[in-house]
């Protein structure tokens, strides 16, 4: 049976069921629910339920969904022209918004290479450092997450399904000890400080020499690995490091990036500047697109043709960048982002005063993450409670999802122009649900 025929004998539309007859096994679902339209910062179910989206398609509806300036702007796009490669010449959409998004970056970070997801960002930054440095060496840390492709699977370790069975990964990549303030040092920043940089030292003394490694990736707010910001000491030394031993830095701003901290990247609040910037899920609000981006000379050195891509930097998903990066400058949606998420996260944490099941509560920004546990002694993970309490919010109309490496955070990733009404709307929901989801140890 093909799935038309199962649609046509269906009495409902339950894509849900129909999906099993071809669409593949392999990826992992939050819901099994059946999304059939978004308006502003709602989803709509096939049934007509709406929900408050404070999931966002993992942080790509920046804008929520169908924001007028974004769909007028793909709209008239698509009319005057969908596809030429970027290899074919200039699109107005991808040079303005190149230039757009130059003013947006720190300098000397002026020139941006227009690919299609994270993953893809990743890729390219990975080859670019090896190739400008002549070194092969790459380092990343602990629980990051920075996409599925070899390269890209091969400096992650958010989740074992990313890396098992693909062995062997990319070569010379070495994972250091991510700074997790709350769930490795108890909350002690300055010790995580210390002894995560003291790990890095100890890299360059024992495995790898300093003037070997050509890139160090990071994470400036973990993302997959638990919403975890890593402290700006961290990152300032972390730069110093990378300016010692000639490394570039590659701040992988896919999740972060777009104002969803309350700065435009997240790298901003530690007052450092990455070599290469790489960007995706919010920048197009939901079409595919990504950037990387790093001063000019470094794309020179990369050289003509060293990489590039049939899709990338497409205009019609320019042009939706374009009106989203407008809108967030015209809106001053990333202040927005920084009041909003000020107000959710005090309110979060003042729930969390009173029950013993949250951990931790932390920002920065509306990129928040609330942690379960089993015991606040030993921070024993619990994401049983987490899994519970997202899927009886969704019951009740709120999306949320999780992260973590033990899955035990509820990840809050609410539109950077989300009003304060809905903070509060979102907050009714959640604390409902925890007075009523109790799950047995
Ligand atoms: C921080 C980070 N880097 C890279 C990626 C990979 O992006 P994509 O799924 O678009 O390939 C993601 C996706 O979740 C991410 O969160």
């Amino acid at each position: 049976m093909t799935i038309s025929d199962a649609a046509r004998d269906a009495s409902g539309l339950d894509l849900a069921s129909l999906a099993t007859a071809h669409l593949t096994p392999v990826l992992g679902r939050y819901f099994e629910r059946s999304w059939e339209r978004g308006e502003g910062h709602h989803l709509y179910d096939t049934d007509g339920r709406a929900y408050l989206d404070f999931a966002n398609g993992i942080a790509v509806s920046v804008l929520g969904h169908h924001h007028p300036a974004v769909t007028a702007a793909i709209h008239a796009q698509v009319d005057r022209m969908i596809a030429p490669t970027a290899a074919m010449g200039f699109s107005e959409p991808s040079v303005r918004l190149a230039d757009l998004l130059a003013t947006t970056l720190p300098d000397p970070i002026d020139t941006i290479f227009f690919l299609n997801s994270g993953s893809e960002a990743i890729e390219a930054a990975l080859k670019l450092a090896r190739r400008v440095t002549g070194r092969p060496g790459i380092v990343a840390f602990t629980g990051g997450f920075h996409g599925r492709t070899i390269g890209a699977a091969s400096i992650t370790s958010s989740n074992i399904n990313y890396r098992k069975g693909y062995e062997p990964l990319l070569p010379s990549v070495y994972l250091t000890q991510y700074p997790r303030v709350y769930r490795d040092f108890g909350g002690d920043e300055e010790r995580a400080v210390r002894v995560t940089l003291g790990h890095l030292e100890a890299l360059f003394a024992t495995t790898i020499p300093g003037e070997s490694v050509a890139a160090i990736v990071i994470e400036c707010v973990q993302g997959e690995g638990g919403y975890i910001p890593a402290p700006a000491p961290f990152l300032r030394g972390l730069r110093a490091i990378c300016d010692r031993h000639g490394i570039l830095l590659v701040a992988d701003e896919v999740q972060a990036g777009f104002g969803r901290t309350g700065k435009m990247w997240s790298f901003e609040h530690a007052g450092i500047v990455p070599d290469v910037l790489c960007t995706a899920k919010a920048i197009a609000n939901g079409l595919p697109l990504s950037a990387l981006a790093t001063r000019r000379e470094l794309q020179e050195a990369w050289g003509k043709s060293a990489h590039g891509t049939t899709y990338g930097g497409n205009p019609v998903a320019c042009a939706a960048g374009v009106a989203v990066l407008q809108t967030i400058i015209a809106d001053d949606l990333v202040a927005n982002a920084a009041a909003r998420g000020a107000q959710l996260t005090a309110a979060l944490r003042e729930i969390a005063a009173t029950d013993e099941r949250i951990g931790d509560v932390r920002g920065p920004g509306l990129m928040i993450g609330l942690e379960f546990v089993r015991d606040r002694a030993t921070r024993e993970p619990d994401g049983e409670t987490c899994e519970a309490v997202i899927q009886a919010c969704a019951d009740e109309g709120l999306l949320l999802i999780s992260c973590g490496t033990e899955h035990n955070v509820v990840r809050w990733i609410a539109p950077i122009d989300v009003s304060a009404a809905e903070v509060d709307e979102a907050l009714v929901i959640f604390r409902r649900v925890l007075a009523s989801v109790r799950v047995q140890a």
